[in-house]
């Protein structure tokens, strides 16, 4: 059977392809005995070829479902992989946990995997009616129907600011508001059927994709753990380690790119007038950007919107 997209991204066919695999192992390079950090092991399949290249590997997830599929890598790679369920906002704790005070390599595949997506009971998918939770980790206290009953107007138009134009993220938030209002919000289904409302079908992708996964980025505040996980991956890798996040999100992207811009060190005479008064001693020292090969984009279509940024972090006396 060949791969179809669903509505929401997620892939049929073969499931749980780590994105970008290729690039990761060819760009950032994980060696022999090297300390790596997977802060979104999901189904392994990124944390498998680390350690096939012979590197140890800090795992961590939010949704202790991951802890099971970790538990069968262990038991063939056995002290080589370490699984510690949380948010990798928190890899600086959970690395000094086990005894880690520096690591050769962090790597971030943002978002969720298409296993959460497939499980009805989750709430991440349309597919199915079903209650709107849409937490990576069950125990989180703020569930999508949460927020939904509870944001003002201004505070849903500025969630749906992530993935609309300013006025049609107002109409979402009227449109969610006017649900609310007559009792029907209880369900994904329900959501669709307020967003249909407000937002044409007759797109590329289905008209509540993209406020879906604005509403699973706000449950899982996604935007403020990769906000936290930048600074603590920088501080915590050593010369020489690489920085390596995958994202499907221009915000997300955006971010990155940024961070990496802002901590990218340069020689004095090509820094501008501002850089030369930076006090950086240590940062990146090379960045670049990778996208899927045709050949992925086609062989697995939830690629098509990822992007890989890699920054190599050194001293000023490696440039
Ligand atoms: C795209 S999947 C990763 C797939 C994985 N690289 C693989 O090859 O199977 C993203 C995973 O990261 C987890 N995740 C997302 N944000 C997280 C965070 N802030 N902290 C920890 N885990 C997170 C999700 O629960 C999900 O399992």
């Amino acid at each position: 059977m060949g791969n179809s997209i669903s509505a929401e991204g997620a892939m049929d066919g073969p499931q749980h392809e780590p994105v970008l695999l290729r690039e990761l192992l060819e760009a950032a390079a994980p060696r022999e005995g090297e300390r790596w950090i997977d802060g979104t092991f999901g189904f392994g399949g990124h944390a498998a070829a680390l350690l096939e290249r012979g590197a140890r590997v800090l795992a961590m997830d939010r949704d202790p479902e991951a802890e099971q599929r970790a538990a069968l890598l262990q038991e063939a790679w056995g002290e080589q992989l370490c699984f510690v369920q949380g948010n990798f906002a928190e890899m600086e704790l959970a690395a000094s946990g086990i005894g880690w005070g520096a690591v050769d390599g962090v790597l971030l595949d943002l978002g969720i995997s298409s296993g959460q997506l497939d499980d009805p009971s989750r709430g991440f998918s349309f597919r199915w009616d079903a209650p709107l939770d849409m937490r990576m980790n069950p125990t989180g206290p703020v569930t999508a129907g949460d927020l939904l009953q509870e944001l003002g107007e201004e505070d849903l138009a500025k969630l749906f600011a992530l993935v609309a134009r300013p006025g049609e993220s107002r109409r979402l938030a009227r449109a969610v508001l006017r649900a609310r209002e007559r009792g029907r919000l209880q369900t994904t289904r329900d959501f669709v059927a307020a967003i249909g409302a407000a937002r044409p079908s007759g797109r590329r992708i289905h008209p509540a994709t993209r406020p879906f996964m604005a509403l699973r980025m706000a449950v899982n505040d996604e935007l403020g753990s990769l906000e936290k996980a930048l600074p603590a991956s920088l501080r915590l890798l050593s010369s020489g380690g690489r920085l390596a996040v995958i994202s499907f999100h221009s915000e997300e992207d955006r971010r990155v790119k940024q961070f990496l811009r802002e901590h990218l060190l340069r020689r004095p005479a090509a820094a501008s007038r501002a850089e030369e008064g930076s006090q950086l001693e240590e940062g990146f020292v090379r960045r670049a950007r990778f996208l899927p090969s045709n050949e992925e984009r086609l062989r697995n279509p939830r690629s098509r919107s990822a992007r890989l940024r890699v920054g190599w972090k050194g001293t000023r006396e490696d440039l």
